[in-house]
């Protein structure tokens, strides 16, 4: 009887400590290694993360600048162009610590093209934190830079050490994308 419980202790404590306990912690990591990250303004890109974020099961995370830009498009494109011209980096909410981006190892990254760049408030965001050894996937929405113009290029300089798959980056335009569903979530699956 002794001898079969120390037995059975044994064999609870290996399963514990190799292949059960390994495996919880390589799920607890999986679930939590992909983060699809984005700022938008009349609201497109939100509806492309969320469509991203439903089919990767990924965490999806907004950025949006601490002074709320204007609801109006004249002035939300002056003060974007002002922001741009002076290189001014808004102050940002982003509900993400810096421990919590260590655990990411793949991220989609979405913004509307602004000024032919990305909004200054994701020049904020890139550089808040360390990319290092991270895969950024851009996605994109713009109303005819259809290749994001500056856009990637800022991507690749601002997140050093980041591998930046613009070759994959998807870019949909602005009109088109409530009707895009489909041709997003096949994007991911590819
Ligand atoms: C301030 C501002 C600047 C823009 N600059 C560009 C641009 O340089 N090139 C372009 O193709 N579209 C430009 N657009 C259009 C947006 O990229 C496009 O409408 C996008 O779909 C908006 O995404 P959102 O709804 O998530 O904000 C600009 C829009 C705004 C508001």
């Amino acid at each position: 009887m002794k001898i079969k419980s120390i037995i059975l202790t044994a064999l609870i404590a290996i399963a514990a400590t190799s292949g059960l306990f390994a495996q919880n912690k390589a799920d607890a990591k999986s679930n939590n290694k992909t983060l699809v990250v984005y700022f938008s303004w009349s609201g497109n890109l939100d509806k492309m993360a969320h469509w991203i974020a439903d089919e990767t099961g990924g965490d999806l995370r907004r950025v949006t600048a601490k002074e709320a830009y204007p609801e109006n498009y004249n002035k939300v494109a002056d003060r974007a162009k002002n922001e741009k011209d002076k290189g001014i980096r808004p102050a940002i909410n982003v509900n993400i610590t810096k421990e919590e981006m260590a655990n990411y190892d793949t991220i989609y990254f979405g913004f509307p093209v602004w000024w032919y760049d990305l909004p200054m408030s994701m020049w904020t965001f890139l550089e808040s934190y360390d990319f290092k050894g991270k895969t950024i996937i851009p996605f994109f929405s713009h109303e005819g830079s259809s290749n994001g113009a500056n856009a990637l290029p800022t991507v690749q300089k601002l997140a050093k050490g980041a591998t930046v798959r613009t070759k994959d980056a998807l870019s949909i335009r602005g009109g088109i994308v409530a009707k895009s569903e489909k041709e997003v979530r096949a994007w991911v699956k590819k």
